[in-house]
């Protein structure tokens, strides 16, 4: 992606501000360079337009700081905001979120990820946002969060389609038995790979694979470093008989998650 959506930068500009004035003044000086204006003008409109957001995404970075029991991060995150909680960079802002799965329903069908035969499992669903969105093109959905509140709010979200469902499970081995053409994990394998996981996931995913499945991740980790991302991909996928389509590729204007896109041999 070329430049970044101004939520985008507002959200990191927050992150290496230690204060809500901290971030103000590194904004004014965005503003006085010629190079930087245009963005900090737009950054600086959206702030004016989501007053506290300075807040509510420090907050919810402080909570995710505080270990690996993602169920009760999660759970308290929801509590400050779903939105914010499933993705910072919209700040919260129901719209904003909805424009950035949009985006990302049409690329699973671009990438032909999405069928109206394909069943398909959503890890780490969250909101449920996506499971909602994908619902209509697809056979069916099954979304799986460790989290209770979200799943509360995931239920509530597909509600209105007969074909989606959300469980509370933190493991897909609370699914062994059932099969999936597609596995999703959307901004949730960083969590995964945090909390030590990742051999399992990959374990667990091939096994509830039809054959000629795929799975596709958005965001690898949080670890600072794409290389390592691509190297532990690939030597995953090749471990376990994937073929990689994509490996970290940025394709949406609404957000910078990197895309991993996997199909079973
Ligand atoms: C950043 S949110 C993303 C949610 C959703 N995929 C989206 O993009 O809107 C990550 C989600 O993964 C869930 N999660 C993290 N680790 C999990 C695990 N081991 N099992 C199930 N859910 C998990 C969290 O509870 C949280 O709702």
């Amino acid at each position: 992606m070329a430049e970044l959506p101004p939520n985008i930068e507002l959200v990191h500009l927050f992150a290496v501000s230690r204060s809500a004035a901290a971030a103000r003044a590194r904004l004014a000086a965005m503003l006085e360079n010629p190079e930087t204006h245009v963005r900090a003008e737009r950054m600086l409109t959206l702030w004016r337009s989501h007053p506290g957001v300075y807040d509510r995404v420090r907050k919810i970075e402080a909570i995710a700081q505080q270990g690996t029991a993602w169920r009760d991060v999660f759970d308290a995150a929801a509590a400050v905001d779903p939105c914010a909680a499933v993705a910072l960079y919209s700040l919260g802002d129901a719209d904003l979120l909805a424009a950035a799965t949009e985006e990302l329903a049409e690329a699973m069908r671009r990438w032909q990820v999405l069928a109206s035969g394909t069943v398909v499992l959503d890890f780490g669903c969250g909101t449920g946002r996506i499971s909602a969105a994908i619902a209509p093109y697809v056979a069916r959905v099954l979304g799986v969060d460790a989290s209770p509140r979200m799943v509360d709010v995931a239920r509530a979200a597909v509600a209105r389609h007969a074909n989606a469902a959300v469980i509370e499970a933190d493991c897909l081995s609370a699914l062994r038995g059932d099969r999936f053409d597609v596995v999703l994990a959307i901004d949730t394998m960083p969590y995964v790979v945090q909390a030590g996981d990742a051999d399992a996931f990959w374990e667990e995913a091939d096994a509830l694979l039809n054959p000629g499945g795929a799975v596709l991740m958005m965001n690898y980790s949080y670890r600072g470093d794409p290389a390592r991302d691509d190297e532990d991909v690939t030597a995953f996928a090749a471990r376990h008989g994937f073929l990689v389509a994509r490996c970290g590729t940025q394709d949406l204007t609404h957000w910078d998650g990197r895309a991993f896109l996997l199909h079973k041999i």
